[in-house]
């Protein structure tokens, strides 16, 4: 099996370590560690490997699951690897709505047939009429990432329970990375409250603060969690231990206080990075999140000749469109301490403007 490189995380290897500032994360700012208790106690696996049954508990019941309706995994990463692992076979067919973060339409399309649905810009809307004109007898699974990364587009929920109910009309599953949801101040269902057909990723990085920890999870109906598990035996294990004592926290008493400032830092922020737009004459879709997609000013010849020659003359990172298959366009990252996108702006602005 050949699977392809992930393109953004190749380009970033390349810049990140080296760069003054990284204009391009897709997450919030990190939490310091030292606001959790650290000690788990003994530093052995998690018994039962498929995750502490209170805390899965816990997370089921935010979307109207039960325990064993849950897998506590390494990052989201790891429960959409297994999913994809698990429920899609040669000879399968997905429908796999793009741009979207790159592991999302990769991995299914290293076992099964995909068909992917382009948004439309500069909306980033999804037409329905072409998902259902892609499904096929064989369509096991429609993949959404639901707020998406890189446009920043939240799809209402009509647009969810259309894609939802076309799912239960041709016996396949929604599945939809919810990784970025929690980020909106007023967050619709998740896809896996919605019924036996919805499944859910999500996890700690992206709304948290939390991507060090590593920690996310998979909701879904019990017959797809028990072959999800199965795979992580041969991937993981078990979750992390320190992973899940935070995420007790994160998910527990911390919960509200975190989500109210990153929230916060994101309104804030998103204004920035507004105003800074609208200054510079440049388009994008006001998102969700802290993800941006903003077109790349028509004096470059593409996405990867911008963002390179930009990092390497001012030294802050963003990421090219190209790696989404969209070249006309960059995504910025605006999740980090303000001043620090304060610079990174300042840069680009006198960037810009030496041209
Ligand atoms: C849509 C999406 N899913 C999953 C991930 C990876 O998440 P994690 O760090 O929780 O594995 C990312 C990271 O950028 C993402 O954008």
């Amino acid at each position: 099996m050949d699977v392809p490189p992930f393109e953004l995380e190749r380009f970033f290897a390349e810049y990140e370590h080296e760069a003054d500032i990284m204009l391009a994360e897709s997450g919030i700012r990190s939490l310091p560690a030292d606001r959790f208790d650290l000690d788990p106690g003994p530093l052995g696996y998690v018994i039962p490997t498929n995750g502490d049954p209170a805390l899965r508990a816990e997370i089921g019941g935010r979307y109207g699951r039960n325990p064993e309706e849950v897998l506590l995994t390494v990052g989201t990463q790891e429960a959409n690897f297994v999913l994809f692992q698990s429920l899609l076979s040669r000879g399968d067919h997905a429908v796999v709505v793009t741009p979207t973060y790159q592991a999302l339409h990769s991995l299914p399309e290293t076992i099964a047939d995909v068909t992917r649905v382009d948004l439309e810009p500069p909306e980033w809307t999804l037409d329905m009429d072409e998902v259902a004109g892609a499904i096929r007898p064989e369509t096991e699974l429609i993949v959404i990432n639901n707020p998406n990364n890189p446009t920043g587009r939240y799809h209402d929920p009509e647009t969810i329970h259309a894609l939802y109910d076309l799912a239960v009309d041709n016996d396949a599953y929604l599945h939809a990375d919810e990784v970025y949801r929690l980020l909106d101040p007023d967050p619709d269902p998740p896809v896996a409250s919605l019924g036996p057909h919805g499944i859910s990723t999500a996890g700690l990085t992206k709304a948290y603060g939390l991507a060090g920890l590593r920690f996310g999870w998979l909701v879904a109906d019990e017959a797809v969690i028990d072959a999800a598990w199965r795979w992580k035996d041969y991937t993981t294990i078990s979750p992390s231990k320190i992973g899940q004592h935070v995420a007790r926290q994160a998910l527990g008493e911390q919960e509200a206080d975190i989500l109210a400032e990153n929230r916060e830092l994101a309104t804030r922020n998103r204004e920035i990075v507004r105003d800074f737009l609208d200054a510079q004459d440049l388009d994008w879709f006001d998102p969700v999140g802290v993800n941006g997609f903003v077109e790349v000013p028509p004096e470059f010849e593409s996405s990867e000749a911008f963002c390179r020659e930009f990092v390497e003359q001012e030294s802050v990172v963003l990421a090219p469109g190209a790696a989404f298959g969209f070249d006309g366009y960059f995504r910025i990252g605006f999740g980090l301490p303000t001043d620090e996108l304060r610079e990174g702006l300042a840069r680009l602005e006198s960037f810009l403007g030496g041209r």
